[in-house]
């Protein structure tokens, strides 16, 4: 199929690329490179052996999105342009707004224009907010805590409406958990600008000394030894999962299906720190910090309804993540040198 990638050149993006030209997707990048470089696109070329088309423009000008697609007869799209920071949501709200919902809203309309109507679309498990039972299926209610995830909530509802109206329509919701890692090759990975927000980013720059120490937020929750459980889910996995939600797309008899991307398996930050160790052999100097507002004690993923739809499900264990994570880094530390 001719796939779509509107933000391929970002974190996601750039390993969906890799692992959709491995199923022999043709993939064609729309990114307006506000996070990401066009290096990540090169490299994505190497990693595969094959060219990929970027078209650099915002998913909010339905007039280019509207050009990309009938330019490359486009089949699908896979839509993870977005802006992710909640932090930063909650301080400049209507720029969330803007390019999330709008952003979305105008990608959906150049579909419907150009009769393309099968679309993957990258949600979070942040719409589950605070969790009533464990794990999260995708039958538990949803809420938003912070403006970023009222971007994902809203956007879930639209497209819902946009199925219920049109059920031409193919649409497969991905809800994430935490994705971590890096490809193999160590040439594409997560690097965000500034200090990070994540925890695994985080990590992998203390580990290389480019940050003194971890704070570890909150050491009180009701978990086994106190701090966060999260499910870090391997890069190289969830972009398998876009794969079979693609796949899917073509043979479920349903305009709107919502998927969780996630292991099953919780950990705490403190088995994150331990195993970023000992896969590593390298130290990460740490504090307990007060909690981070917003945080949950647990959060982690029923995989069930994906593995029964889509097939799907996770292979790639911590060490596997921590490892390429620790690779990542250190191969940017080289490029940086270099
Ligand atoms: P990222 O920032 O690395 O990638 C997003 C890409 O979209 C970037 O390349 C950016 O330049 C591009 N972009 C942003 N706004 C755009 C616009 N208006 N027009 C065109 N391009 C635009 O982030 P990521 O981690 O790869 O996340 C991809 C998607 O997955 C996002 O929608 C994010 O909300 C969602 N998500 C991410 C996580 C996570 O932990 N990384 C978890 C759940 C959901
Ligand atoms: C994981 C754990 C922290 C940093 C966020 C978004 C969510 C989704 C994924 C996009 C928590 C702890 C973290 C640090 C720490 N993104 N931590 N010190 O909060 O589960 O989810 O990213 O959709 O919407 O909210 O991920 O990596 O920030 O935190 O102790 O410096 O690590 O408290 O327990 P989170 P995270």
């Amino acid at each position: 199929m001719k796939v779509l990638l509107t933000g391929g050149a970002g974190y996601i993006g750039s390993h969906c690329a890799v692992a959709l030209i491995a199923a022999e997707h043709q993939v064609v990048c729309f990114d307006n490179l506000s996070n990401s470089r066009p290096q990540a696109i090169e490299r994505v070329e190497s990693i595969t052996g094959t060219r990929i088309p970027l078209v650099v423009g915002d998913v909010r000008d339905r007039e280019a999105v509207h050009r990309a697609l009938t330019d490359h007869a486009i089949e699908a799209v896979v839509h993870f342009a977005g802006l992710k920071a909640v932090g930063e949501s909650a301080e400049k709200p209507m720029l969330y707004y803007d390019n999330n919902v709008r952003g979305t809203l105008a990608l959906v309309e150049a579909m419907a224009e150009c009769g393309v109507r099968r679309l993957v679309f990258s949600s979070s498990a942040t719409v589950y907010g605070q969790p009533q039972y464990l794990p999260l299926d995708e039958a538990h209610p949803t809420s938003a805590t912070n403006p970023y995830g009222r971007t994902k909530l809203m956007i879930e509802e639209m497209l819902g409406d946009i199925a219920a109206a049109d059920p031409g329509w193919r649409i497969g919701v991905l809800r994430y958990f935490n994705p971590v890692g890096a490809h193999d090759s160590a040439l594409i990975g997560e690097d965000p600008n500034g200090v990070p927000n994540n925890l695994m980013p985080f990590i992998s720059r203390v580990a290389a000394g480019r940050l003194p120490e971890l704070s570890v937020f909150g050491d009180d929750y009701d978990t086994a030894d106190g701090t966060g459980v999260r499910d870090y889910v391997h890069i190289v996995d969830l972009a398998e999962g876009h794969v079979a939600a693609l796949a899917a797309l073509t043979t479920i008899d349903r305009p709107l299906s919502i998927w969780n991307l996630g292991t099953g398996q919780g950990y705490s930050v403190l088995d994150m720190i331990r195993s970023f160790e000992r896969v590593n052999a390298v130290s990460i100097p740490y504090r307990i910090a007060p909690r981070r507002a917003g945080d949950v004690a647990t959060c982690y993923a029923s995989p069930a309804k994906a593995r029964d739809e889509l097939g799907w499900q996770a292979s790639r264990g911590l060490d596997a993540m921590c490892a390429s994570a620790w690779r990542f880094e250190r191969m940017l530390a080289t490029r940086n040198s270099g």
